[in-house]
């Protein structure tokens, strides 16, 4: 009997890391999620996961990944798959880039600087967003590999060429401009849970805290949060950024709603590598974004946390790609969870696809350790869904391999 027993009975190693233990469980973006939100307090986990207004477009960009269907092919040996390509005229390993995110340090301590770790070791690019709660220099120090500097066009144009400037200085080669924020969207989430950024020990926190020890304490070992490049010397306090009082304050000033389709002219005096807007949610805005010269564009709504009844993005990659795909990168985010929807917009005409949610989940539910695994997952799920839709190349991912559900 205990031979018997002995040959079927299988247990799992004991991990002694308590974060690998944690992440062993996940086996998708969706259990880091819910990992997250067991972790985090109610207002972080909620600025994270929420949209604006009702999010219903947070939703949107989701389900049109449910509602796109494939159409595989077989028998086509796929024994080596490549899932590398261009962007940008640069060679990439695959067709991924790590979105923008502001507020990392919300999450994990490490905030930015675990992401942009995590990219390097797995060779996708990274881009910092102007709302980093790290250093442009503090993040090329952790990472040489490929990077991308998000900008904010604010109202401060002194203060968003300084930040070109240094982001030039440290070896980031693409400027991701930011166009759909003349004015921040409601999300509705942050008023319920009276989110503060940065996040305010108030008597709500504090239980929340007893709740999520684990991040309380490492949020009050991790120092004061700031926005580490994006403040000019005359608001730092001694910690070296804009105060906690001030942070969110400044900023909300700080979107211009002046902003116009001319101010691009002046960015591309001011950089010479690539231009980037990310934003972009019609045809005719795609149009005149190849008319301006930009070398790219990220189909997008901000996560849904902009307008809410924006389009969802997947439902413009085809139209966008077909008229200007041709003239530039066309790229989008919102929705991005797993490598098969990679593919879907591949097949739909994009050349890349940007995810931000999916690594802030992974970084609440498991730190940097958390990132390193969802990137892996991005490379996998990737090359599995190239294979099982029997194609061997990027190229070979074409747009009859997928199609709208009717129902
Ligand atoms: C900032 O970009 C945000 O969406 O909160």
């Amino acid at each position: 009997m205990f031979k018997t027993l002995r040959s079927v009975i299988r247990f799992r190693k004991f991990e002694t890391d308590p974060v690998a233990r944690r992440l062993a469980r996940c086996a998708s973006v969706e259990d880091l999620r819910t990992l997250a939100e067991r972790r985090l307090p109610k207002g972080v986990f909620g600025y994270i996961d929420g949209a604006a207004e009702d999010e219903r477009t947070g939703v949107r960009n989701c389900d049109a990944y449910h509602r796109l269907e494939f159409r595989p092919r077989v028998l086509r040996d796929v024994t080596d798959v490549d899932p590398s390509t261009t962007l940008l005229g640069h060679p990439i390993k695959m067709p991924l880039v790590l979105a923008p995110t502001g507020f990392s340090r919300i999450a994990d301590s490490q905030g930015e600087l675990a992401v942009a770790r995590a990219a390097d070791r797995a060779d996708i690019t990274y881009s910092l967003s102007t709302l980093g709660t790290r250093s442009i220099e503090e993040v090329a120090a952790v990472n040489s590999g490929a990077k991308w500097f998000q900008v904010y066009v604010w109202k401060d144009r002194g203060l968003v060429q300084e930040l070109i400037e240094r982001a030039r200085e440290a070896g980031f080669e693409t400027l991701l401009i930011t166009v759909d924020v003349p004015v921040l969207g409601r999300r509705e989430r942050d008023v319920r849970f009276g989110f503060t950024l940065p996040p305010k020990l108030g008597l709500d926190t504090i239980i929340d805290g007893v709740r999520n020890p684990g991040w309380t304490w490492d949020f009050l070992r991790g120092g004061p949060i700031i926005f580490s490049s994006a403040v000019r010397k005359d608001v730092d306090s001694d910690a070296g950024g804009v105060d906690a009082m001030g942070l969110a304050e400044y900023v909300n000033k700080q979107f211009d709603p002046r902003l116009v389709w001319k101010d691009i002219d002046w960015l591309r005096s001011i950089w010479d590598g690539p231009i980037v807007l990310k934003g972009i949610q019609t045809l005719e805005d795609a149009v005149l974004s190849a008319d301006m010269g930009v070398d790219g564009i990220v189909l997008s709504n901000h996560g849904g946390r902009q307008l809410d009844d924006a389009p969802p993005t997947l439902e413009l990659v085809k139209p966008v790609a077909d008229e200007v795909g041709h003239r530039l990168d066309v790229m989008c985010d919102g929705g991005i969870r797993r490598g098969s929807d990679i593919a879907k917009a591949i097949a739909l005409g994009a050349k890349a696809c940007l995810a931000g949610r999916a690594y802030f989940y992974a970084l609440g539910a498991g730190g940097e350790q958390g990132v390193d695994l969802v990137l892996k997952w991005f490379d996998e799920g990737f090359r599995r869904s190239m294979a099982l839709l029997g194609a061997k190349k990027v190229s070979e991912i074409t747009p009859e391999m997928v199609r709208w559900r009717r129902s």
